[in-house]
Order: C-alpha cells, then sequence, then structure tokens
C-alpha cells in the first residue's frame, strides 16, 4: 500500500440519460479515498463490433475507449442486467478493447464489478456473465466485496442521483476495498 495517485476508469453499461448504473458512478466520484481520481465513460459511440473495420484500424471512439483503459489503473464497471446477462453495448464495448488477444489492453488489469437493477436481483446473474467475459481477457476481476443494488428505483431519484444513504456508505466501502485490491495485484 502507497500513497501514489490511482487512475479509476468507471464504465457505464447503460446510455440511458437517466440510468441507475451512470447514477452509482456519479455518485462513487464523490466517495473516493484519498489519492484517487474517477473518470467516467459512457459507450454510446462505440459502433458494433466489425472484424472487417477492426482490420482497418480501431474506429475512433474505440481508440479513446482503449488509450483510457490503457492509462487506467482500475477499471470500475456500473452495469444493468439485461435478461440474466450482460447488455449488448457493454459486451461489445469489452469485445473491441480485447482485440487483438496478444496486446490486449484488458490483460492483467484490475476490475471492479457493481451494478443496479430494477428488480430484486440486484443484477447478480449480470455480474456473474461479466466475470465470464473477463476470464478470457485475464483480467483481474475483484471477487468481494460484492456491490449490488435491488430496486434501484427506490435508491435514485429521476434523474439518476443516489439519495440513500445506506447505499452510499456501501459504496464508500467498496470503494476503498477496490482500491486495496489495486494496490494488491496492479503494483500500484
Ligand atoms: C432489455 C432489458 C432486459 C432487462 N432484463 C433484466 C433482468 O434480467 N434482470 C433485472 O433485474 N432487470 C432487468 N431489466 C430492468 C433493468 O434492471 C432496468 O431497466 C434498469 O433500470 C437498467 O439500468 P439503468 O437504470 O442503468 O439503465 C431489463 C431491462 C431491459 C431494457
Amino acid at each position: 500500500m502507497n500513497d501514489a495517485t490511482l487512475n479509476m476508469l468507471g464504465i457505464a453499461g447503460s446510455l440511458r440519460a437517466g440510468s441507475y448504473n451512470l447514477g452509482l458512478l456519479r455518485a462513487a466520484a464523490g466517495l473516493l479515498p484519498p489519492a484517487v481520481g474517477l473518470d467516467i465513460i459512457t459507450l454510446g459511440d462505440i459502433p458494433p463490433y466489425d472484424a472487417d473495420v477492426q482490420g482497418q484500424g480501431d474506429p475512433a471512439p474505440v481508440e479513446d475507449l482503449k488509450r483510457r483503459i490503457i492509462m487506467a489503473d482500475v477499471l470500475l464497471i456500473a452495469t444493468p442486467e439485461y435478461n440474466y446477462s450482460i447488455p449488448g453495448v457493454l459486451k461489445n464495448a469489452i469485445d473491441w478493447a480485447s482485440r487483438p488477444p496478444k496486446t490486449c489492453c484488458l490483460r492483467r488489469k484490475p476490475v471492479g464489478i457493481m451494478g443496479a437493477s430494477s428488480g430484486e436481483s440486484g443484477t447478480i446473474r449480470g455480474q456473474l456473465a461479466l466475470r465470464q467475459v473477463f476470464v478470457f481477457t485475464d483480467s483481474l476481476v475483484m471477487a468481494q466485496p460484492e456491490l449490488r443494488v435491488p430496486n434501484a428505483g427506490q435508491k435514485f431519484d429521476g434523474q439518476g442521483v443516489l439519495i440513500d444513504e445506506e447505499l452510499r456508505e456501501r459504496l464508500r466501502a467498496y470503494l476503498a476495498a477496490l482500491v486495496e485490491w489495486t494496490r494488491l495485484v496492479g503494483s500500484i
């Protein structure tokens, strides 16, 4: 453990303006441990993955995504659960980032996964599906603690602003654990 500045990249798995998951990331920005910065990215500009396009060079939004992943010491992904899995936009972005495998920017990258859903499960299945994707990329996903947010409609307002104090404290503890994990496995 040391005091070097740690750069976290927050990735929102939802494109919705009032997204609970984007709101979770925005709330995280105010709850970080000292000497940690959070940059947040949304995925609306990433085109559908196409190996022919990739063969001609990454489109600009993909280049930007990869550059920000490379610059980050740790990724913090906040994702909804769609049909017991992850949204296509998130899987698509990871597919781009994973190519070419030999120089994959996700390899050995520390990752934290959290998620909010309107239902009772709080993204438990979606988070498991995301963990599976990161097996191939050889990313260093933190196992515990988990941050699942069920019934998100009661914890965020209509603009996606976090209004629940208990969740705010769980998020603060989650971020502290993720920073500790990053310093442990990422040599930061
Ligand atoms: C296509 C689709 C599939 C969904 N599937 C699930 C699901 O499997 N489990 C769940 O808890 N919620 C599911 N939901 C509801 C989402 O949890 C809810 O829309 C949530 O607000 C999305 O996150 P966001 O606020 O960040 O956009 C689904 C929503 C959509 C649009």
